[in-house]
């Protein structure tokens, strides 16, 4: 279980936090989408949640805290995160080692260095690739792929960690529908499995999909935080900047014109 207590962040050399009093538990096997307008927090949000920041960037927590398992990790080291919070950010290209030849080797890089044998390791690596439908690609050079490509390479390698924790900056910015069905479904098994994750992303028919909870960032404070479901049927997000699920959006088009969305769509 991983708790953010009424954390608020400034980043380094601004006196103003981004952040602000922000609450969040992320229970076992539970998966916590976050919404919001661009600028409002979401990936400031999974920095602090992994510890990057301000533990990597910089900056600091101006009030609250984060919790892992019930150990608080004020001025943890690093390595004391890395193998309890795995992080996805939107940009595969600077996520990729750049140090491996292929992309088994990319996967395979992250099990590795968690000390586990080399059937561990290549069990974990094939199972990885295979979960996101990319087992073709395993000798491609990582630098070659396309940024869809890269971002399931960067997703698989996460996967193969196993990691207890999860967070995701829009981890399906750059794939087709094809590939976020496969990420969806990915992260759906591994939340099966007992990992808890946090997923900042716009596409809302993935969060109302995939997500237990949802919380809504406006300008760095929780707007809203529930379950997705309800959360996500709330015509007071779209104000904040964020696409309500075709679902939603559907059914307020025929009540619109008088039909009974009930009726219809059965
Ligand atoms: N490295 C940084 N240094 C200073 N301010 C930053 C930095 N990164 C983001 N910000 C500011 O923090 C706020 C939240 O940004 P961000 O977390 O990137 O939002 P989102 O992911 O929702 O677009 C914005 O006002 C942004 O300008
Ligand atoms: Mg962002």
């Amino acid at each position: 279980m991983l708790v953010l207590s009424g954390v608020s962040y400034r980043y380094a050399g601004y006196a103003r936090p981004v952040l602000h009093d922000i609450d969040l538990r992320l229970a076992d096997g539970e998966i916590v989408g976050v919404v919001g307008a661009n600028e409002s927090g979401k990936s400031t949000l999974c920095l602090v949640a992994s510890g990057l920041a301000p533990g990597s960037i910089g900056g600091a927590l101006t009030g609250g805290g984060l919790s892992i398992d019930g150990e608080a990790m004020a001025d943890k080291p690093l390595h004391e995160f890395s193998t309890r919070v795995g992080i996805g950010f939107q940009n595969p290209a600077t996520q990729l080692s750049g140090v491996t030849g292929s992309v088994f080797e990319e996967v395979a890089l992250g099990p590795m260095n968690l000390g586990l044998t080399q059937p561990e390791t290549v069990e974990r690596t094939k199972a990885a690739l295979a979960t996101l439908g990319i087992d073709e690609l395993w000798d491609r050079e990582p630098r070659r792929l396309s940024g869809g490509q890269g971002q399931l390479v960067v997703i698989a390698s996460l996967l193969a960690m196993r990691p207890p924790h999860l967070v995701l900056d829009e981890p399906t910015a750059q794939l087709d529908p094809e590939g976020t069905r496969l990420v969806g479904e990915a992260l759906r098994k591994l939340a099966a499995s007992g990992t808890a994750m946090l997923i900042a992303e716009h596409k809302t028919d993935l969060l109302d999909d995939l997500c237990h909870r949802v919380i809504a960032l406006d300008d760095g404070r929780i707007a809203f935080d529930g379950p997705a479901g309800t959360v996500l049927e709330d015509e007071r997000l779209v104000a904040l900047g964020v696409d309500l699920p075709s679902r939603v959006r559907v059914a307020s088009a025929l009540v619109s014109r008088g039909l009974d969305p009930a009726a219809v769509l059965a």
